[in-house]
C-alpha cells in the first residue's frame, strides 16, 4: 500500500508548484490514501530558536502551533534527532495531546545536509498502527522533501 505512493510522492516533488504547496499536497494525499493515518503535518525549526513551528498539514487545526525543543514527542525528536514510534500516547509522560482521538502517532525528523530542520508528524486514532514499513516510507518522503527546501 505504501509503496504504491511513492511515484505520486515524486511527482508531487517535481510538479511546479511552489514548496508550501508541494508539501500540503504530500500532507492530503497521506491523510486521503493511507486508513491509519488521521493527522499528517510538518513541522520545522523556527529559524534559530530551539522550538518547532507548525507547516503545511492535512487534518484537524491544532492548537499547538510552536513547540519547544524537549516538549511532546515533536521537541524530544527535535533533540534526538531519531525516529520516535509511540504505540499508545497515553504512555507518554512527554506528550502533548492534540485530540482525543489519537491512539498513536509517529514522528521521523528530517534532514538537511545533516541537519535536522523539521519533522514529518503523523497521527493515527488506531493503537499501535505504526510499522517500520511507516518508518521507511517517511524517511523517503523526507529525503524528496529535503531536496526541494
Ligand atoms: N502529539 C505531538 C504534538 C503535535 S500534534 O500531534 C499535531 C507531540 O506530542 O509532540
Amino acid at each position: 500500500m505504501l509503496d504504491a505512493l511513492h511515484a505520486p510522492i515524486l511527482e508531487i516533488v517535481s510538479s511546479k508548484e511552489d514548496t508550501q504547496k508541494k508539501l500540503l499536497t504530500i500532507c492530503k494525499l497521506l491523510k486521503e490514501r493511507v486508513p491509519h493515518y488521521d493527522w499528517v503535518g510538518f513541522y520545522f525549526r523556527n529559524g534559530q530558536k530551539e522550538e518547532l513551528k507548525l507547516g503545511p498539514y492535512a487534518g484537524a487545526p491544532t492548537d499547538h502551533t510552536i513547540i519547544p525543543f524537549g516538549k511532546g514527542i515533536c521537541g524530544q525528536v527535535a533533540v534526538s534527532n531519531k525516529n520516535f514510534v509511540v504505540p499508545d500516547v497515553r504512555a507518554q509522560d512527554n506528550y502533548i495531546a492534540c485530540s482525543i482521538h489519537v491512539k498513536s502517532e509517529i514522528v521521523v525528523p528530517l534532514f538537511l545536509n545533516g541537519e535536522n530542520v523539521g519533522q514529518l508528524d503523523i497521527d493515527s486514532n488506531t493503537a499501535d498502527a505504526f510499522s517500520e514499513a511507516d518508518e521507511r516510507f517517511l524517511e523517503f518522503i523526507n529525503a524528496e522533501v529535503a531536496k526541494i527546501l
